[in-house]
């Protein structure tokens, strides 16, 4: 009998982690996958145009809860998240990441006894002023199947007392939706590229993103960051498209960037794509870029002093530089040095086989059925 399974994304991050699954998932009969898009991302640029570039279908349950307070956001989510449950009766929910939309759904689908299954599970920053990393533990607190990236997360869950047997390896969905995407970049470069002249005048440009609450923020802090910029403008272009907190921020503290910076819009997923796996240095703040550019061997300078991601540092191209000026300048120089495809060694299972290990598992696991052939 089918099973349905309800995959939950709300923020720009998730729609690259819930593409792979949803394509994977309709291989099997056995599953019937339905979006659930919470509306906690909701800017065309932040939210539709993945969902072009990314192939899914317009998501089956949308619930509009916008931005707000954590408290405000969150509780929409639950809210409404809620009613959808009660009305689907889902087998599964299935959540990926660690933003609020992850906490909110894990947290409602649990209290109705649906169990929860958490991709991305297990990863810490150990730094509790961080919104995600509430996030993360309080979802792996209460899912019931944990989907790891790497093994340290998969440390850190078995130190937290959860059952091995409910915890794989199974690699990162985000690698193979990057994958997949990388094969489809062919012949047309975006708009960006020739406004840009990137070929012809700035063939080493770097590409920057940023947006953690930590970061831009607090004034003094980002005044900072933009000095560091500023300086590594001087040596080379940065392409810099602009997340809609930051850009609030930016003109709330009347910072002035160099002309070098070249500020964008949001981009989509395949344009973005375009620009930074072509950079000679990725600096940026973001989760998802730092494995990304692991995965494809792109210099990367972490604007913060801590990873949840560790592997991207051990055995990846990326670099933590904090936020001190003169240390993401001299970080930043370092990874250049370092040239591209630091190490040349790609994480264990980030081989573009994760969902397909996933949904194998949940197949056997929860719905008891043996797949044709294993992961
Ligand atoms: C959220 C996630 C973060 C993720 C990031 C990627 C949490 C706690 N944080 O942070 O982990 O890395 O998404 O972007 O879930 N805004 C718009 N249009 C939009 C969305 C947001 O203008 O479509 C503006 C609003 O002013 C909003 C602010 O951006 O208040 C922040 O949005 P929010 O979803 O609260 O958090 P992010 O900073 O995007």
């Amino acid at each position: 009998m089918e099973q349905t399974v309800l995959l939950v994304a709300g923020a720009r991050p998730n729609f690259m982690k819930i593409a792979p699954l949803y394509h994977a998932a309709r291989k099997h009969p056995e599953i019937y996958c339905r979006i659930v898009h919470t509306g906690q991302h909701y800017d065309y640029d932040m939210s539709q145009a993945f969902f072009e570039d990314l192939d899914l279908p317009a998501p089956h349950y949308f619930l509009h809860a916008g931005s707000g307070s954590h408290a405000g956001q969150t509780a929409r989510i639950m809210v409404a998240f809620e009613e959808v449950c009660q009305a689907v009766k889902p087998a599964l929910v299935m959540v990926v990441g660690d933003v609020n939309s992850t906490l909110a759904c894990s947290i409602v689908a649990k209290k109705l006894d649906i169990p929860v299954a958490h991709v991305e599970a297990g990863l810490r920053s150990c730094d509790r002023t961080m919104p995600e990393e509430i996030n993360r533990l309080v979802t792996d607190s209460i899912s019931d199947y944990f989907f790891v990236t790497e093994p340290g997360a998969l440390e850190n869950l078995r130190r937290e007392g959860k059952d091995p047997q409910k915890i794989l390896f199974s690699g990162h969905v985000m690698v193979d939706n990057l994958f997949q995407q990388n094969e489809k970049l062919v012949g047309v470069a975006p708009r960006t590229f020739s406004t840009h002249k990137l070929k012809e005048e700035n063939p080493g440009y770097a590409f920057l993103t940023l947006h953690r609450p930590a970061n831009v923020d607090d004034p003094g802090v980002f005044a900072g960051i933009v000095s560091a910029l500023n300086r590594i403008a001087e040596e080379r272009a940065i392409l810099f498209p602009v997340h809609p907190r930051t850009r609030k921020k930016m003109e709330q503290f009347g910072l002035v960037l160099a002309e070098e910076i070249k500020l964008l819009p949001p981009l989509g997923f395949r344009e973005a794509l375009f620009l930074w796996k072509d950079a000679s240095v990725v600096l940026t703040d973001s989760g998802g870029l730092q494995e990304e550019t692991t995965a494809l061997g792109v210099p990367c300078v972490t604007i913060r002093s801590n990873t949840e991601r560790p592997i991207t540092v051990e055995q990846g191209t990326n670099i933590l530089a904090g936020t001190d000026p003169k240390k993401i300048v001299e970080t930043y120089r370092q990874a250049l040095k370092s040239g591209r495809g630091k190490n040349g060694c790609r994480p264990p299972n980030w081989d573009g086989r994760a969902s397909e290990r996933i949904w194998n598992y949940l197949l056997a696991e929860l719905f008891s059925v043996r797949p044709a052939m294993a992961g």
